[in-house]
């Protein structure tokens, strides 16, 4: 049954961020079952899920309740639209719902199927918006080196990803990216993080001048970026990016896809950092990932600009099929009641410091250079010298070496270049976590001990 299912996977199913030779060569790794915090391999292998699946499975794999909503919801009502007012009772609740929890005054709320498809629909919107305030040249928007926020033609023009521009013709021209705030990477000798962060706020300042302010509508960003390896920014950089914004009035999307719902330990990374968004972009853990579903929230003022253009059309031009699909939203629904029912805010803050402080002792290993988190989200920098900040050649492999020694024990991580990554389920228990730190400390010291 599995050697047919991976025959089949390889001669048909085409992989997103995946080398597709090296599938057709190696196969897919396949993942049979899940159970808590932990998933199992065809080969009866149980692993810890050390980034959620893909940062979303916030509840763990086995949730009952999740389940029963779903089942109840398709035995109810398996699908209504959302087009020509038509909707449902539990996308109409979860909408109230989601706009009470909201970290501002975010009071309407358009769902989508995908945080792509959030991000994609904000621009259209914006675009959309400035029109109507007669600004119709305010166009350009702004993300960030590496920054990551989906795979249509325009958030992927909008990610700061070369991998994901190159040989596609993208970005498109409208989209313009400012710095990466990677302050272990990137700062100068001797300046401070809140000196780096100012460096970086002047460099978006810059940009936004070059560009002609006018023409600037938007600046989108993912709080603590999750794409680039959970990246945190530095001391200081959220306040001073946030005057630039406000100096130059163009609306701030944050991008809490990955990190809302508990990740930083805060219901909303908007809340961690101090955010004051005028649009909030969230998805994965809405529904633990168990349906697709995401929701893009904004404020009342641009909602006033849409209703304008709709109008003067006649109707807001835009919907999706699935959108607000009842399934989706009922899944929504009981994971936002069981995220209060366990507070889950109280729960990630009370195992972050096992989590966060047991990763921040790998600062000592010959491998690390840097570890950096918040809440259950957590990069770790791997350097050749950390006294220089020197990197690892491309060609050591380095971070693909851990994951796979990591993988072999039982641990299932992510590394992006030689940045690693670990997102576990919130739900993840101290003693879970110490199975992982063990985990992480030996795949470590292989590595080390093929690369010394
Ligand atoms: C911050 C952020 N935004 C957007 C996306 C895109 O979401 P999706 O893969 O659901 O389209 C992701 C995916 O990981 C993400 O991390």
């Amino acid at each position: 049954m599995s050697n047919m299912a991976i025959a089949a996977d390889m001669a048909h199913h085409v992989h997103g961020q995946t080398n597709l030779r090296q599938h057709g060569e190696k196969g897919p790794v396949m993942i049979t079952k899940g159970e808590g915090i932990y998933i199992w391999d065809d080969q009866g292998n149980r692993l810890i899920d050390g980034i959620s699946g893909l940062g979303c499975t916030a509840l763990g794999y086995s949730n009952e309740r999740l389940i029963t909503a779903a089942t109840k919801q398709l035995q109810t009502l398996p699908y209504s639209p959302t087009f020509y007012n038509r909707s449902s009772l539990p996308s109409a609740l979860l909408s109230e719902k989601l706009t009470s929890v909201a970290p501002g005054p975010l009071t309407r709320v358009l769902f989508q199927c995908s945080g792509s498809e959030a991000n994609d629909a904000a621009i259209k919107i914006i675009w959309y918006s400035n029109i109507a305030k007669g600004e119709p040249n305010r166009r350009k928007i702004i993300g960030r080196t590496r920054g990551y926020h989906g795979n249509t033609v325009a958030t992927v023009s909008l990610s700061g990803q070369p991998h994901m521009h190159a040989k596609f013709g993208l970005p498109l021209p409208e989209f313009k990216h400012t710095e990466l705030p990677n302050y272990y990477r990137f700062h100068i000798d001797g300046e401070s993080e809140e000196e780096f962060s100012a460096r970086m706020a002047l460099l978006f300042d810059e940009l936004i001048q070059k560009e002609d302010p006018d023409t600037v509508a938007a600046f989108f960003a993912e709080p603590v970026q999750g794409g680039g390896g959970a990246l945190v920014p530095p001391k200081g950089y959220w306040e001073e990016m946030q005057k630039v914004i406000r100096k130059h009035g163009i609306l701030f999307l944050a991008d809490e896809v990955i990190a809302g719902f508990g990740r930083t330990g805060d219901f909303w990374a908007s809340e961690t950092f101090g955010l004051k968004p005028d649009m909030l972009a969230c998805a994965k853990a809405l529904t633990s990932a168990y349906i697709p579903m995401s929701a893009l929230m904004f404020k009342e003022e641009i909602y006033q600009s849409m209703i304008q253009n709709s109008d003067e059309v006649g109707v807001f031009g835009h919907g999706f099929t699935y959108a607000g699909h009842p399934v989706a939203s009922a899944v929504a629904l009981e994971a936002l009641s069981i995220y209060e029912e366990i507070d889950i805010v109280a729960r990630v803050k009370s195992v972050s410091p096992t989590f966060l402080d047991g990763l921040k002792a790998f600062e000592d290993h010959p491998l690390v250079g840097e570890v950096r988190g918040v809440g259950l989200f957590c990069g770790i920098e791997l350097m050749k010298d950390k006294r220089t900040r020197e990197p690892f050649p491309m060609e050591t492999k380095v971070g693909e070496r851990v994951m796979n020694a990591a993988h072999d024990r039982g641990l299932y991580m992510r590394a992006i270049g030689d940045r690693l990554q670990l997102m576990p389920p919130l739900i993840i228990t101290k003693s879970e976590i110490t199975d992982l730190l063990r985990i992480m400390k030996e795949a470590l010291d292989d590595a080390w001990n093929q690369v010394k």
